[in-house]
C-alpha cells in the first residue's frame, strides 16, 4: 500500500484486565493481542508500522515479532496524547501521506478491510475517516454523532454521552484514515476537559470539523471484526469468535472438524486436505499438519510438524515432528526435539523425550525412550526403559536398526545395541551389543521343590 504509515496504540495499562502485564501481550489463539493488529497491518500491504508503548513498554516490544518501529509514551494521558507521541515519527516517516490509526486491544480487524477503509477514504478525497459498526449492546464504545444530513460530527466517549447519545448504536472502532498534516494539525487543537481527563484521539474528527475539513464514515456490518479488549471476558469472548473463524477457514480449505465448537487451533496453525480433527483436539503455536492425518480425540499438539497421513490418538505432542503414516497413542507423550519416523508406532503410556526413532519401528506399550537414536524396524518390548539419567548427566543410548528388545529391558545409558541383535525379556544391559548377537543379562532362576509344603504355605481356596 503506497504511502501509507500505521500506528498502533498499545501504551496503556490496561486497568480492566486486573493484571501484572500490559494487556496487548496477553494471548489469544497463540499470539498476543498486539501481533494480531501488527499482522492484520502488514497483511493489508502496509511496512511503514509504529507501535506506540508506555506502561511496561519493554514487555510490549518484546512481545512484537515483526519489524516495526516504537515511540514511546511516557504517561498515559490519553489515545490523543498517544498519537501526539509518535507525531515526530509520523512526520518522519510519512509527513505528506496517509496514516492509518488502530488500538493495539482490537484483533479481530482483518486486513481487507483495512485496504477497503483505505481505497474509501482515498476515493472520497476525505482528510479524516473513521470506521463504524453498530452494536446491539454498545456499552463502552465512543458513539458516532452525525448531523441531520447524516454526516459525521464528532465522537463521543460514553462517560461524556448524554442519555441520547447513549442511545446511538454505531460505535467508534479505533480505527482511523487520515491525511497525515491535517491529522497533526488537529492533534494540536485537542483538549483533555472531559469525564476522564484525557486527550481523546475521538476528538480529532470534531476538530477537523471545526477546521472545515472533510470526514467520513466507513461502516461495516460485521461488528465482530472490531471488538475491543478490555477486560478478560472480553478477551475470552474475542478469543471465541477468532476460534470459529479459523476452523471456518480450516474447514473451507478441505478439513474435517467433527464438532468445530470442541476444538481450539491457533492462528498460525497449517492443517492439510482431508484432515479429520477429532473432539478434544487442541493445536497449537506454529503447528503444520500434513493431508490425510486423523488428529485426536483429546490430542494437544504444540509447535510441531506432522507428515501426512498420520494418525495421533489421545496424544500430546511438543515441538517435534512426526513423520508419513506414523500411528501415536493413545496415551502416549513426545517430548521436545523428537522425531518420529515414517510409520513407526509410539503406542499406550509411550514417552519420547529428545530421541530419534527410525522408521517403521514399534514401541507399542509402556516404554520410556530418553537421549535415544533408534534405528529402523526396532521392536521394543512391553516396559523397556532407556535408563538415561545417573542422577547428574543425562547419557545416550544407541540401537541400530532390526533390533529387537524383549519386555522389560533395562538400556543403561550410555550404552549402544547394534544392528540385528536381540535383547532378551528382563535383562538389564549395560555393555555393548554386538551386531546380531544376543543378550541376556539377568540372574538364572532357581526351582526349590517343595518349598511351600514344608512350610505349610500352601493357599486354600475360600
Ligand atoms: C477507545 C475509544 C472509543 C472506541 C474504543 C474502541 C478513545 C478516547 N476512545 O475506548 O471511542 O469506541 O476504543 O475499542 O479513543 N492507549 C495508549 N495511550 C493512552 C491510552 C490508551 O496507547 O494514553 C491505547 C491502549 O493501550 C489501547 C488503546 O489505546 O490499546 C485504546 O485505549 P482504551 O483505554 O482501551 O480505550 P477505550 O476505552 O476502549
Ligand atoms: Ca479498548
Amino acid at each position: 500500500m503506497d504511502n501509507v504509515c500505521a500506528v498502533i496504540l498499545a501504551a496503556g495499562e490496561g486497568k480492566r484486565m486486573k493484571s501484572k502485564h500490559p494487556k496487548v501481550i496477553h494471548k489469544l489463539c497463540g499470539k498476543p493481542i498486539i501481533q494480531h493488529v501488527v499482522d492484520s497491518v502488514t497483511g493489508a500491504g502496509i511496512s511503514d508500522i509504529i507501535v506506540v508503548i508506555g506502561h511496561k513498554a519493554e514487555e510490549v516490544k518484546e512481545c512484537v515479532e515483526s519489524d516495526v518501529d516504537f515511540a514511546l509514551q511516557e504517561k498515559q494521558l490519553g489515545t490523543g496524547h498517544a498519537v501526539m507521541c509518535a507525531s515526530d515519527l509520523i512526520k518522519e516517516r510519512n509527513g505528506n501521506g496517509t496514516t492509518l490509526i488502530l488500538y493495539g486491544d482490537s484483533p479481530l480487524i482483518k486486513s481487507e478491510t483495512l485496504c477497503s477503509l483505505i481505497s474509501y477514504h482515498r476515493n472520497n478525497g476525505f482528510h479524516g475517516t473513521v470506521l463504524t459498526t453498530e452494536y446491539d449492546d454498545p456499552a463502552g464504545y465512543g458513539r458516532v454523532i452525525r448531523d441531520s444530513r447524516g454526516n459525521v460530527e464528532r465522537i463521543v466517549e460514553q462517560k461524556d454521552a448524554t442519555d441520547e447519545e447513549k442511545k446511538v448504536r454505531e460505535c467508534n472502532s479505533g480505527i482511523y484514515c487520515f491525511e497525515t498534516e491535517k491529522l497533526l494539525d488537529a492533534l494540536k487543537l485537542i483538549k483533555n476537559d472531559n469525564a476522564q481527563k484525557e486527550y481523546y484521539l475521538t476528538d480529532v474528527i470534531g476538530a477537523m470539523k471545526g477546521l472545515g475539513l472533510t470526514i467520513g464514515a466507513y461502516s461495516i456490518s460485521d461488528s465482530t471484526e472490531t471488538v475491543g479488549i478490555n477486560s478478560r471476558i472480553q478477551l475470552a469472548d474475542a478469543a471465541s469468535i477468532m476460534r470459529r473463524n479459523i476452523v471456518n477457514k480450516l474447514m473451507l480449505d478441505g478439513v474435517t472438524i467433527i464438532n468445530p465448537e470442541s476444538v481450539y487451533i491457533d492462528k498460525d496453525v497449517s492443517i492439510g486436505m482431508d484432515t479429520v480433527i477429532y473432539p478434544g483436539a487442541i493445536i497449537e503455536g506454529k503447528t503444520t499438519i500434513g493431508e490425510d492425518c486423523i488428529i485426536g480425540p483429546n490430542t494437544r499438539i504444540v509447535d510441531s510438524i506432522i507428515e501426512d497421513g498420520a494418525d495421533i490418538n489421545s496424544s500430546v505432542i511438543l515441538e517435534s515432528s512426526v513423520k508419513a503414516k506414523a500411528k501415536i497413542g493413545p496415551f502416549a507423550y513426545i517430548r521436545p526435539q523428537s522425531v518420529i519416523g515414517e510409520g513407526a508406532k509410539i503406542g499406550d503410556f509411550v514417552e519420547v523425550k529428545k530421541s530419534v526413532i527410525g522408521n517403521g519401528t514399534k514401541a507399542s506399550h509402556l516404554t520410556y525412550i530418553g537421549d535415544a537414536e533408534v534405528g529402523k524396524n526396532v521392536n521394543f518390548g512391553c516396559g523397556t526403559i532407556t535408563v538415561n539419567y545417573d542422577g547428574n548427566t543425562k547419557y545416550k543410548t544407541l540401537i541400530g536398526d532390526n533390533v529387537f528388545i524383549g519386555c522389560n529391558t533395562n538400556l543403561v545409558a550410555p550404552v549402544k545395541v547394534n544392528d540385528n541383535s536381540y535383547i532378551a525379556a528382563g535383562s538389564t544391559i549395560t555393555d555393548e551389543v554386538p551386531e546380531g548377537a544376543l543378550a541376556i543379562a539377568r540372574e538364572r532362576q532357581t526351582n526349590k521343590e517343595g518349598w511351600a509344603k514344608k512350610r505349610n504355605l500352601y493357599r486354600k481356596n475360600k
